[in-house]
């Protein structure tokens, strides 16, 4: 059983750095392999709405991107960290998942998602909201905790002195264990649920 994290932000030892290390801790006490990936200080370009992803089923810009693509196919679980930015998640980590999300057409359903947010002080559950946005729309079930995941901090590992924050992180990766191994049992015993041949409108034809 194993995680991959997508950590956000570009500072190595920063706050969401320091989040996930909780969640790591846990993980590691479950037995559950965690690769953790800091694409903050990527040069990531956005979605350029190319469409070549349908045919290639990977992006044209070969990067990180793609290379997260073939961790997440292989993970029973995804983990999303950001640092808010402007009262949402940075442009880096919203162009890798734009691209990451729309690019892999992998069955992502039943693989468990769970977001975190960092900040100062503002737009923790904003971005918390955005993050879990990915995983509505791709069937993943949502692990949540105690709060809205998120711990404050400003200085680079100020987050560890938030307790409530810590604590957080740890009862998310707890919850999240729990689902996947819950998961994984059903998958065994009734299969993933069926799936219909998607209707794809937009409101105007
Ligand atoms: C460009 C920029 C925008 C930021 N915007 C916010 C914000 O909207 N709200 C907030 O509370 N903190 C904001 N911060 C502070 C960071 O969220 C905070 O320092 C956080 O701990 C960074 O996480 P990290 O150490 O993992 O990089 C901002 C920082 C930067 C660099």
């Amino acid at each position: 059983m194993n995680v991959l994290m997508i950590n956000g932000s570009p500072r190595a030892k920063g706050n969401t750095t320091r989040a996930l290390a909780e969640m790591e801790s846990v993980f590691a006490a479950e037995g559950i392999e965690v690769e953790s990936v800091r694409v903050g200080s990527a040069a990531v370009r956005g979605c350029v709405a190319c469409g070549k992803c349908a045919e290639a089923g990977k992006c044209v810009f070969d990067d990180v991107v793609n290379e997260l693509a073939v961790k997440f196919e292989a993970a029973d679980g995804l983990v999303v960290a950001s640092p808010v930015y402007y009262g949402s998640a940075n442009a880096t980590v919203v162009a890798v998942l734009d691209r990451l999300f729309y690019s892999s057409h992998f069955d992502k359903t039943m693989k468990v998602g769970a977001a975190v947010s960092v900040a100062r002080r503002g737009g923790l559950t904003a971005t918390w909201d955005e993050l879990n946005k990915y995983f509505g729309i791709s069937g993943m079930p949502i692990a949540s905790g105690q709060y809205w995941n998120g711990a404050h901090g400003r200085l680079p590992g100020e987050a560890e002195q938030d307790g409530e924050g810590m604590q957080q992180m740890r009862t998310l990766a707890r919850n999240m264990a729990f689902l996947m191994k819950a998961i994984a049992l059903a998958k065994d015993q009734y299969g993933l649920p069926e799936r219909e041949t998607g209707i794809f409108t937009n409101f105007v034809r």
